[in-house]
């Protein structure tokens, strides 16, 4: 007997994607992990998502909420625009009213732990930032994917590995932070899991990179596979002063044995730089 409503899936339905800050490093990863479905994929000029929703020709199936305010330092001077982007535009796409992917930070947690964080774990951010996306995490409404993910790089976009590697031709030498340890996470390896985790039930998931590295480690290994003679000089983060503080460990795992599991941060470095 036929099922009541179609699975869209195993009738050959194509989803329709929707994909807000189309224009960011993890809103081109998401074009393309799911380019098989019919994506809507949505910049700044499309949709500013500290408004709601302009008109929608159809319904969405599936929401992947990228956009955001990312400037961490910057939200320390200016936090109620950030908190409108962040928590205001999680808001706005949560009513939408379809299943939605939000994406969330290490950044929520304060770094005292010296084991990786699990999703049980008390957030308690440091940072302006921080605080703007635990409470896009309350606005998702129940109908939502909760992504904490960290330290994100892509082939497009400002990042740490591209301006590494940028600085790295151009010098002999940078001074990079060495006490700040987490995941760096290949943006194209957390946008194929996110096609896993929405097979998956709604709730709070942790998805980063394999490993663990400090920014200095990560610099190494980004000279290194480049082939770049540039050296890494270690500091603190006191010494490099910046505006807003960030937590000293924040290596993410999921304590979900269902969770989608990345690859090590080298081997998303790698296929990041084959790319670029
Ligand atoms: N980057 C990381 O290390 C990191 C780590 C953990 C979690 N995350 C989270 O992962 C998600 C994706 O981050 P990402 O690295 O892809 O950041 P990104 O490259 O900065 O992309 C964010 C996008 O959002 C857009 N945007 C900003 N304000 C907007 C607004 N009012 N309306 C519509 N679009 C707006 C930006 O447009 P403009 O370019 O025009 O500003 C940009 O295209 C975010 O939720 C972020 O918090 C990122």
């Amino acid at each position: 007997m036929e099922p009541a409503i179609p699975d869209p899936l195993a009738t050959g339905h194509r989803r329709r994607v929707l994909i807000t800050g189309a224009g960011g490093q993890l809103g081109h990863a998401l074009q393309e992990a799911f380019a098989g479905e019919t994506v809507v994929a949505l910049g700044r000029a499309d949709w500013d998502v500290t408004q709601p929703a302009p008109p929608l020709p159809t319904m969405p199936d599936l929401v992947l909420h990228a956009a955001a305010w990312t400037d961490v330092d910057g939200a320390e001077d200016d936090p109620q625009e950030a908190a409108a982007v962040n928590v205001g535009g999680t808001q706005h796409a949560a009513e939408l009213g379809a299943p939605l992917v939000v994406f969330s930070t290490d950044y929520v947690f304060d770094g005292r732990k010296t084991a990786p964080y699990h999703e049980s774990d008390a957030p308690n951010p440091l940072s302006a930032y921080g605080r703007t996306k635990l409470h896009a995490e309350a606005a998702a409404g129940g109908q939502a994917w909760i992504v904490r993910t960290s330290w994100l790089f892509g082939e497009t976009g400002h990042n740490f590995v591209r301006t590494m590697l940028r600085l790295g031709a151009e010098r002999d030498e940078v001074a990079v932070v060495d006490d700040q340890r987490g995941c760096p996470t290949y943006a194209g390896h957390l946008a194929a899991a996110v096609r896993e985790l929405v097979e998956l039930p709604f709730g709070l998931w942790h998805v980063a990179a394999g490993g663990d590295a400090t920014w200095a480690e990560l610099a190494e290994a980004i000279f290194e596979e480049a082939g770049l003679s540039c050296r890494v000089r270690r500091i603190t983060s006191e010494e490099l002063g910046r505006p807003a503080p960030r937590p000293a460990y924040s290596v993410l795992r999921s304590e979900k044995p269902e969770a989608p599991l990345l690859p090590h941060w080298r081997e998303g470095l790698r296929a990041c730089l084959e790319r670029l």
